[in-house]
């Protein structure tokens, strides 16, 4: 958006949410974290913090690296949150795409040490060797965060349950992106796929879900890409005072 373009909020009042919404997620294609593309919106990276504390998350699974922005964004927020948590794991993303020249390349442009916290790993997420090759970088005692982020179709929104939710420890979350290319009203262009919220439905209608719960109270921002996909496997994090998040109700953690 140019600043000519540019309309500050009190003169857009009278707009449909519809088109605002529209407005949103045109423009959060077009952004950036580091200088790096990263196709977020600001309220789920919002909500991103709070489940990566929440859940005592020390490593984010992220399936679609694309750019790497927001590889480089999750590793950054884990590595902020380390420092006031040593007792876990070191922080690590471990990012899968079926091509990571692109990443590689500009993620060591803004960090060329990029290696020992971002791990880049070439699969497809169809593919069951992806998911061992990714469990294997997994440090011994991790908490997983996992983000499926890639083609939004049927297949791959399975796959991605299927190979991959394994992964999530009792009280972690599961992130399913864009289920709003399954919701007319949110479809910015024709192009866009379909068939990540039939995939997830099916999924949470098999016993292979029967571990997590679907949290629409996550979407609390209100604008959110990921309608129906915030999804928490049931359990306590671990033995832990009886505190609750006042954000998202997760049971925390007793922090030494
Ligand atoms: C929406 S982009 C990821 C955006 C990125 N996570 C972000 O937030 O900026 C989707 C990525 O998924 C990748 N992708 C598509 N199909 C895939 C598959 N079968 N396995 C792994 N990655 C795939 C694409 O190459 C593309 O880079």
């Amino acid at each position: 958006m140019t600043g000519a373009e540019f309309q500050p909020i009190e003169d857009r009042l009278d707009e449909r949410l519809r088109d605002y919404w529209l407005d949103r997620v045109r423009m959060h294609t077009q952004d950036s974290y580091a200088g790096i593309g990263m196709s977020k919106f600001p309220e789920d990276l919002r909500t991103y913090d709070h489940l990566l504390w929440e859940t005592d998350a020390n490593v984010v699974v992220e399936i679609g690296t694309q750019f790497g922005g927001s590889a480089l964004w999750f590793r950054d927020h884990l590595v902020a949150f380390a420092r006031y948590r040593p007792r876990l794991p070191r922080p690590l993303v471990i990012s899968l795409d079926l091509d990571q020249t692109t990443a590689r390349d500009l993620i060591s442009q803004v960090d060329p040490d990029y290696e020992s916290t971002i791990c880049l790993v070439p699969g497809d997420v169809r593919d069951a060797s992806s998911a061992i090759a990714i469990k294997q970088e997994v440090p011994p005692g991790s908490r997983c965060l996992v983000v499926e982020d890639s083609a939004h179709t049927y297949e791959t929104t399975s796959m991605a349950l299927s190979h991959f939710s394994s992964l999530v420890p009792s009280g972690g979350c599961f992130v399913v992106e864009d289920g709003c290319v399954d919701i007319e009203e949110m479809r910015l262009d024709d192009a866009w796929p379909r068939g990540v919220l039939p995939a997830l439905d099916d999924w949470l209608a098999t016993s292979a879900s029967s571990g997590f719960e679907r949290r629409r109270d996550l979407e609390r921002y209100g604008l959110t890409c990921h309608p129906r996909g915030y999804l928490q496997r049931k359990g306590v994090i671990r033995a832990a005072e009886d505190r609750y998040c006042t954000f998202c109700g997760l049971r925390m953690a007793l922090r030494s």
